[in-house]
């Protein structure tokens, strides 16, 4: 089993977006028996696949020791299970820091190894005992990024501070979230860094949120559902190389 964390400190840069469909990739493309697991009391990873919170609230995973079993629901997809989140959530960082317990979200996740071979971490945009504990959980740390002349430095400050919360950490890997290669400084920032994957900006991406699917499931011979796959495929091929 495998955790792969979706990560950043910053809202809008396309986190729930790559956790959703990287998880989709991980079921369907290379049959895994996946878990998207929802840690953002926005819910967006839930909303994207259309599964309502949980009946329990998630904060009861890490503040009273509530199986994940007991919140894990189905989606539409075989072989892909959700964690959904909810308001519950809002005092995580709290939460963590009270229980005092430095590996909880890692000791929730490896409780689940015999039942998935991949869980997707859904982020928030927090810093904190939140990404300490992440850190702690997750094999590799994906990093979306919004392209412009500063990704760089945007990964370098995402890496300074993972290592500010985290004296060991897992494999950071960049991602170029939104890559509209008809703007000039996105094609820049391609081209300085052309070693990072990228997701094509797009309007099927978008619809993502309108249509409760993931692009492979409604769109899979576009740009973006090839941009998901290929990124999906560096992953697998990362964690088979730790
Ligand atoms: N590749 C993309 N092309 C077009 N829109 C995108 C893309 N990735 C993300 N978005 C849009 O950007 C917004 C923020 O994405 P989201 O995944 O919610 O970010 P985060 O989880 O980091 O807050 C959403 O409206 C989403 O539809
Ligand atoms: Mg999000």
């Amino acid at each position: 089993m495998a955790v792969i964390a979706i990560y950043s400190a910053k809202g809008g840069v396309g986190k729930t977006t790559v956790a959703a469909n990287l998880a989709w990739c991980a079921a369907t493309i290379s049959c895994r028996r996946t878990l998207l697991w929802d840690l953002d009391l926005a819910g967006g990873a839930g909303f994207l696949f259309g599964v309502e919170p949980g009946r329990k609230p998630a904060s009861a995973l890490y503040s009273q020791d509530l199986s994940p079993e007991k919140l894990i629901t189905r989606t539409a997809y075989d072989r892909l299970d959700l964690l959904p989140a909810d308001d519950s959530l809002r005092d995580l960082n709290s939460v963590f820091a009270r229980l005092g317990k430095r590996k909880q979200l890692r000791k929730l996740t490896q409780s689940l190894a015999k039942r998935y071979e991949r869980i997707i971490l859904d982020c928030p945009p927090a810093l904190g005992e939140i990404s300490a504990q992440v850190m702690r959980a997750a094999d590799l740390v994906i990093v979306p990024l919004p392209p412009s002349p500063l990704s760089a430095r945007a990964f370098d400050l995402v890496v300074r501070e993972i290592k500010a919360h985290a004296k060991v950490h897992p494999p950071i890997l960049p991602v170029l979230s939104m890559l509209d290669l008809r703007r000039n400084l996105h094609k820049q920032a391609q081209e300085a860094n052309p070693g990072w994957p990228a997701i094509p900006y797009a309007s099927v991406v978008e619809q993502c949120a309108v249509r409760h699917q993931p692009v492979g499931a409604f769109a899979p011979a576009s740009p973006a559902a090839r941009g998901f796959a290929q990124l999906w495929t560096a992953i697998e091929r990362k964690l088979a190389a730790l």
